[in-house]
């Protein structure tokens, strides 16, 4: 703990007052090569600091949206996909992933793509009341 309080009590001061800083904007001109040099890491310390500070207030960039279709029927303005009602059985799974491999009912691609990314989404199941009995 000395070594710190000796640091910012003695060691940086004495850095600081011995800086090739002038006194007006216009002393900037007159400095020479070794002073600039000098000066180099002071100014990356500062430089550094004030992007943390800046990183640590500023809220994280909002991911952009991306497509939920990624592949299928990507020729077609819009997937349409008719089903006969009278063909539906007792029960059929729908994808609402857009991961099928039999898209548009769902063969579990669901699952592996909820592990790969943390989302939760599955299926559409139609299912008549006497078949879940
Ligand atoms: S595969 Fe898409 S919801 Fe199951």
């Amino acid at each position: 703990m000395e070594s710190v309080a000796s640091l910012v009590k003695v060691s940086l001061p004495k850095y600081l007052q011995g800086l090739p800083i002038p006194s007006s904007l216009g002393g900037f001109a007159s400095l020479s090569g070794q002073d600039w040099l000098a000066l180099v890491p002071f100014v990356g310390t500062v430089s550094l600091l004030v992007y943390v500070t800046v990183r640590a207030f500023t809220p994280p960039a909002k991911p952009k949206d991306v497509p939920v279709n990624m592949k299928i029927q990507k020729e077609s303005a819009k997937v349409v996909n008719m089903v006969d009602i009278e063909d539906l059985g007792d029960k059929i799974s729908y994808c609402r992933c857009w991961r099928s491999k039999k898209f548009p009912l769902c063969d579990g691609s669901h699952n592996k793509h909820n592990e790969e990314t943390g989302d939760n989404v599955g299926p559409l199941v139609l299912q008549r009341k006497e078949a879940a009995k």
